[in-house]
């Protein structure tokens, strides 16, 4: 049964002081109107992320207090070794500190330079590190993932004829694997439906390539399986979850989304082959294979987080928080990405900035005057995130979506935070040819978003 508010009670708080509007825009300015680079205290409400800003639970707590800091063979190592074999169904476990430090250590173990790397739509860190070690990242999202206007229910589905053809006229060994992001962060937090994971197991194992899960927020995605599919309505989560894990060769994961932790990474892997080079880049980069850089508080608090980030309640709370903030920026006419997905409300920059060509990065301008206006931070997945520069014709390419995304953390906001956060938008909304465009000042060659700094134009 559903509880009619927030199922849990809170026990420790953080206060939240009021900034002015002089004061953020100061801050801004400061921070070269790079909303990652502003400090937390000027931010009121921070939709920035929901990776690593979990509310931890009591049990989470009494797990930490109960660590074993051993340097190895800890206790707290081999009860997240049981917690994560049983969900994930793989031999080898071995943790790391976080999600992007999981895709380097894979790509350096088994991915060889030229070798190209196929996904539904795959994160930006991900992305760096196929690159980075000379491999091509190919995103094959189905068509509807681009339409704002669709509202398929498994918009982060992989285009099975895309991976087919793909595969297919790729030559032995040039697929070093096949990544699925669950759910698609970068396409809109989409989920990837059990069918299609299905399929796309099926072709890669036709063509012996290995099929990888990106599953930093498996637990939302199996939960909207539960909602949207056909036959999986009476089954839960976890079931859906063994289930989907079962197909994949091989799993990456952050532990900072829906593993409600504040730092942690993993991967499982079955191949003995696979886990012996990936233990051996951690030893050189990382830590010992029991720990991966990690504490045994931090193990502790992942090997209590498999279990409580499936809890139905739990998901049914967070999913419906979502999408309600949706339904309130869509019943004023915001331009928001439909269906909502499981952690974040995507809205279309350039529909919300029609005044704005790409070059004046419209959804980036709009997180940077919804953090003036309201001091709402938020995050731009799309023409800072996913521009590349074509060094042929010197042109920018611009990604299909340029999107501002309002990630909801954890168990951190009530229903009357989101509410404000929800008028902040509709209140700027009407405004909306006010907003100024901005240009880069410094744009790094790698993921520019975390320390490019712009000016007005
Ligand atoms: N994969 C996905 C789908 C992600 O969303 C992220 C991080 C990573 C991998 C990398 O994990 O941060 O632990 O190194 N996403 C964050 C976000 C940063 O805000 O969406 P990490």
């Amino acid at each position: 049964m559903e509880l009619p508010f927030e199922p849990f009670r809170i026990r420790v708080v953080e206060p939240i002081r009021p900034t002015t509007r002089d004061e953020r825009e100061a801050a801004i300015r400061a921070a070269g109107y790079n909303p990652f680079l502003l400090p937390s205290e000027t931010v009121l409400i921070d939709l920035v992320t929901d990776s690593g800003v979990s509310a931890l639970s009591v049990r989470q707590w009494s797990a930490m207090h109960g660590s074993d800091e051993s340097f190895t063979g800890s206790r707290s190592f081999r009860r997240f070794e049981a917690a994560a074999r049983d969900l994930f169904g793989k031999r080898h476990i071995i943790p790391c500190h976080q999600g992007r430090a999981a895709e380097h250590l894979l790509c350096r173990a088994v991915l060889e330079p030229g070798q190209v790397v196929l996904g539904n739509t795959l994160f930006a860190t991900t992305r760096a590190n196929i690159e980075e070690q000379g491999g091509q990242a190919i995103d094959l999202p189905i068509s509807d993932n681009a339409d704002p206007k669709s509202l398929h229910p498994f918009k982060g589905d992989i285009d099975l004829a895309g991976l087919r053809q793909k595969l297919e006229e790729s030559g032995a060994g040039r697929v070093a694997f096949v990544v699925l992001t669950l759910t698609d962060n970068s396409g809109g937090g989409q989920p990837v439906s059990l069918a299609n994971v299905r399929a796309a197991a099926a072709l890669c194992r036709q063509h012996r390539v290995p099929l990888l899960l990106d599953a930093a927020r498996i637990a939302e995605n199996c939960y909207l399986i539960t909602r949207r599919e056909a036959g999986q309505g009476s089954r839960s989560p976890r079931a859906v979850a063994r289930d989907i894990f079962a197909l994949a060769d091989g799993v990456f994961m952050s532990m900072k989304k829906d593993a409600l932790g504040n730092s942690g990474g993993a991967i499982a892997l079955d191949d003995d082959g696979w886990a012996e080079r990936v233990r051996i880049r951690l030893l050189v980069s990382e830590g010992i294979p029991s720990a991966g850089g990690l504490a045994g508080r931090d193990l502790e608090c992942m090997a209590v987080a498999l279990d409580e980030m499936l809890d139905e309640a739990h998901l049914a709370h967070r999913v419906a928080q979502v999408s309600r903030l949706g339904e309130q920026l869509a019943a004023a006419g915001v331009p928001v990405l439909q269906p909502f997905g499981g952690h974040a409300v995507y809205i279309d920059g350039r529909a919300f900035c029609p005044q704005l060509e790409d070059e004046r990065l419209p959804a980036w301008s709009l997180t940077v005057a919804l953090y003036v206006a309201s001091g709402v931070r938020s995050w731009e997945a799309g023409n800072v995130l996913g521009g590349r520069l074509d060094p042929a014709s010197g042109r920018w390419r611009w990604p299909a979506l340029d999107l501002m995304r309002l990630a909801v953390p954890r168990r951190v906001y009530t229903a009357s935070h989101l509410d404000y956060v929800a008028r902040s938008v509709v209140e700027l909304f009407g405004r909306r040819q006010e907003i100024r465009g901005l240009r880069f000042v410094y744009r790094p060659p790698l993921l520019p978003q975390f320390i490019a700094t712009f000016e007005p134009v």
